[in-house]
């Protein structure tokens, strides 16, 4: 049968799943508060700014969907896809546009709402970019942030939560395509 199971293990429930045990890190009451704290801390810099949050798909779907409710003032949206090549485990930090945005940016106020923030390649190249297309402004909200040696500067404004340097599933997040769905974040004991 093809459904999440979870049990108990030392007191700690653990989602079981074709051989992945996947631990909670970030439950769904913490997830939410903290999507209404950074909702409360944009709405009261963007008022009057009219910003278009730039969500970087797949993996932000949630997060954009979850914290522009929590926005009390007019937001556009826009979508971009990236992949980084080389394995998964370590990014090469050759970032590619697999979906670019459907609307120009020039002289508007960026917001750019990422999952996370692993060796920080994807951001950095993505600030790039979009800088070149002039915006009035751009800056960074992103739900997570990976606790690993960095040499670039950290550019995220908008954090969410520094997590330890796990892989991470749920909550928008997958592993090979799994795991999207789940409401809260969870990270892969046995991997
Ligand atoms: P970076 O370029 O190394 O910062 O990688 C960022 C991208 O890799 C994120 O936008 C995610 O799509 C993906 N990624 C990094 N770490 C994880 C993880 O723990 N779980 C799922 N995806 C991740
Ligand atoms: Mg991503």
């Amino acid at each position: 049968m093809s459904i999440y199971k979870f049990k108990k293990e030392d007191g700690e429930k653990i989602l079981v799943y074709d051989e992945e045990k996947i631990k909670v890190l970030i439950d769904e009451a913490t997830l939410k508060k903290k999507v209404k704290e950074l909702g409360k801390k944009l709405t009261i810099d963007y008022e009057d700014k009219n910003p278009v949050l730039v969500s970087i798909l797949r993996g932000s779907f949630i997060f954009v969907a979850d914290i522009c409710r929590e926005l009390k003032i007019p937001v556009t949206f826009d979508f971009m896809a990236v992949s980084s090549y080389g394995n998964s485990r370590v990014s090469s930090g050759i970032v590619r546009i697999t979906k670019d945005l459907e609307c120009s940016i020039e002289g508007k106020e960026v917001v750019i709402i990422e999952d996370i923030v692993d060796s920080g390649r994807t951001l950095n190249y993505l600030i790039k970019n979009l800088r070149a297309r002039n915006p009035k402004s751009i800056e960074v909200c992103a739900l997570l942030d990976k606790n690993v040696p960095r040499k670039m500067k950290n550019s995220v404004k908008y954090k969410g939560f520094d997590i330890p340097n796990k892989f991470v599933v749920g909550y928008g997040l997958d592993f090979a395509e799994r795991y999207r769905n789940l409401p809260f974040i969870g990270y892969i004991e046995n991997e």
